[in-house]
Order: structure tokens, then sequence, then C-alpha cells
């Protein structure tokens, strides 16, 4: 094997998609997957690859220092790709210490771990922290989020995600460990967890549901099918510069209003049923706590260094991604069973 490398959260949506393209495009690499199986964490999302002779899934928690250090000593990794996060903004406003210990803790044990197995030999070394744009704050109705944004997190989520981010430009520059990082704007694709409000719209006009939108609606994301992230994961990977930062976005603004009726239009066809039918599921529901208004990346920093380009125009990869789930509705049925009910209960039927 030509290097041996760690992904951390790699039973989740990006994780399980950047650890499937790593094992087939790098059959020279071994891949290590370290995930705690959390309930956004699913081996069922890699069932295609588990057999692979380059792969390996760990069950861990990266807040366990002793136990990362004993990862490394094992593995005598090359390379880390850090996904494993608590990622989802209302369980941090239910929950925020549970995001400090997995987001901030985490990241530091894994900085920690690194440092102390890489300090003699450095070369050669890549810590890559894959973290989001959420960290740059809300954006009015103009202006994009560069690489010199202030940082000015303003949920519980992006603030753990921020602080994991310094710590690890802190540790470029007092250590010199060898990091990259990216932030990315909002994912969507196969293997989403439905607590996202693409996935739980999908699942909840496939059973004629309400479709809870927070606020007016008028909140806008920019959003990039998942495979684009992690073509741009790997580019940054093996040809960005140690020490930057690379932001990815897809140029692909809607609000959410706009973008829940998309769904439902492409929806109602998919499923024969009558034009419009969905959209009465609309539902208007309390806001969000400290709702962020607008996200909107600007990504030529990476187009110009390293010449990437989101492959896919929005309205496919959705219609991509509705057909995967209408494919795939045990895995749906699987993944929101148990304590998915409470969650949803909590979130939804207490307003
Ligand atoms: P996810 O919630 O789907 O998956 C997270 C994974 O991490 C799960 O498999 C979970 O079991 C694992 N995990 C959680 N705590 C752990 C711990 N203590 N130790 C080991 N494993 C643990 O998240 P995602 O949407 O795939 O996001 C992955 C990364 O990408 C995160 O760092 C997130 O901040 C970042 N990101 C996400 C988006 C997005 O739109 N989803 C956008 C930009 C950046
Ligand atoms: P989400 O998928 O949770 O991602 P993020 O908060 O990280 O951007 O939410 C995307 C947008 O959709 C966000 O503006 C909040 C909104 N939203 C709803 O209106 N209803 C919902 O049930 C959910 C989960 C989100």
């Amino acid at each position: 094997m030509s290097k041996t490398i760690l992904i951390t959260g790699g039973a989740g949506f990006i994780g399980s998609h950047l650890t499937r393209l790593f094992v087939k495009k790098y059959p020279d690499y071994k891949i290590v997957n370290l995930d705690k199986l959390t309930y956004a964490g699913n081996l069922e999302n890699l069932r295609d690859i588990e057999g692979a002779p380059n792969y390996q899934f760990v069950k861990g928690d990266i807040a366990d220092l002793s136990f990362v250090r004993s990862m490394f000593e094992q593995h005598h990794f090359d390379g880390v790709l850090h996904c494993a996060a608590e990622s989802h903004v209302d369980r941090s406003i239910a929950n925020p210490l549970e995001f400090v210990q997995t987001n901030v803790v985490g990241t530091v044990c894994l900085l920690q771990a690194a440092f102390e197995a890489w300090s003699e030999n450095m070369e050669d070394k890549i810590f890559y922290h894959i973290s989001t744009d959420e960290v740059y704050g809300s954006l009015g109705t103009e202006g994009f989020f560069t690489e010199k944004t202030a940082y000015d997190p303003r949920s519980p989520y992006s603030a753990s995600k921020a602080s994991s981010d310094h710590f690890v430009r802190a540790f470029y520059h007092t250590y010199k460990l060898p990091v990259k990082l990216s932030n990315c704007s909002n994912n969507y694709g196969p293997f989403h967890f439905p607590e996202k409000l693409i996935p739980l719209c999908i699942m909840n006009i496939i059973h004629r549901r309400p479709l809870p939108i927070y606020g007016k609606g008028e909140n806008v994301r920019d959003w990039l099918y998942v495979e684009d992230h992690v073509s741009a994961i790997d580019l940054i990977f093996h040809k960005g510069k140690l020490g930057e930062t690379y932001n990815i976005g897809g140029h692909n603004e809607w609000s959410n209003i706009n973008l829940v009726k998309e769904l439902c239009r492409q929806m109602d066809s998919k499923l024969s049923r009558k034009s419009g039918e969905s959209e009465q599921l609309i539902t208007y529901v309390k806001d969000r706590a400290g709702h962020d208004l607008r996200y909107a990346i600007d990504s030529s920093k990476l187009t110009r260094d390293l010449g990437w380009k989101p492959s896919l125009q929005f309205e496919e990869g959705l219609s991509r991604t509705i057909d995967w789930y209408l494919q795939n509705q045990t895995w749906l049925e699987d993944v929101t069973s148990g304590s998915y009910q409470n969650y949803y209960q909590q979130q939804y039927h207490r307003r």
C-alpha cells in the first residue's frame, strides 16, 4: 500500500461518499474508517465497499485521546481526512455540549495524536479538516463568503466548527503540523440523514406528511451535490497547498420555499400525482432560533488554483437524489426507526 489514510466519520453522509471515492479510486491506498456510529453513522451507507481489500472499519470515538493515539500507533497513517462531527444545527440548539465534545475536543484529540505520531518526520503527511461555510455567519441579500471573510459563527454548531478550524490553524502555525482545510456550502444527495431539509421533505412527500418550513421560507442556502464536494476534497488533498483554506460551493442559491416547491414539482411528476398535490403539504412552522438568513460561497480560488468545477446542475442533482430515495425506502425506514422518532416528536410537535 502506498499510503494509509484515516477517514473519520466515514459512515456518515459526506464521509461515506468520500470513503467510497478513495477506496475505489486509489486501490493502492489503505483506507481506515473510524466512526462512533452515532444516530448519523450507518454502515449500510458503505455496503458496496465493505469487502474491499484496501478498506477497514473501526468503531471508536475521536474524542478519546488514548484510543486515537493507539490508532496512529497501530496504522502509521500518512494522512487524515477529518469528517466526523455532530452536524445538525437544530440538534446543536437543543444540546450544545455534545457539539463541543465531538467537534472541538474530538478535533483537538486528532490533531494532538497526529502531531505526536508525525513530529519526527512531517514530510508527505497531511491533516485535512473538512469544515462548513456556516463559520462565516450570515450574509445579507448580497455578497459571498471568501476565504478571507471574518469568522462570525452564530449557532452552537457553527461556533463548534469555527473553533475546530482555529485549532487546526493553530497546530499549523505553532507545531508546523501539515494541514489543509476546506469550507463547503450545504450538500445534498444519497445517504443524507432525513433530519436535514431535502431528505426530510422527500420522505414526508412520499408519506404525504406536512413539509415543515421554518419562518417564511425566505432563508437562502447554496446547494452542492455531495459527489462534487468529495471530488473537490480529493483534488485539495492531493494538489492543494499546505496551510491553505479552500471554499467549496456551487453558485446555486435557493430560498427554502422555492427549493421545496421544486422538490414537490419533481416528486409529483415522478410519483404520477396531480400537479400541485405535494405543495399542499407545505406547512409554515416556528422559525429556528438565530436562523442565519443566507449562505453563499465564492469558490473562485479553488477553480483558479486547482481547476475544480461542480459537475451537476441542481435540477439534475435533485432528480438523481429523489430517485435514490424512492429506490431506497428500506434505508429510509431503517434510519428513521428507533431514536429518530423521539427526535422528530421533540423537534416538530412541541411547536
Ligand atoms: P453526518 O452527521 O452525516 O455524519 C457524521 C459522522 O460522524 C457520522 O457517521 C457519525 O457517526 C460520526 N461521528 C460523530 N461523532 C463522532 C465521534 N465522536 N467520533 C467518531 N465519529 C463520530 O455529517 P455530514 O453531513 O456527513 O458532515 C461531515 C462533515 O462535513 C462535518 O464535519 C460537517 O461539519 C461538514 N460539512 C457538512 C455539510 C453538509 O451540508 N452536510 C456541509 C459542509 C461541511
Ligand atoms: P438544514 O438542512 O438543517 O441545513 P443548515 O441549517 O445546515 O443550512 O436546513 C437548511 C435550511 O432549511 C435552513 O435554512 C433551515 C431550513 N429548514 C426548514 O425550513 N425546515 C426544516 O424542517 C429543516 C430541517 C430545515
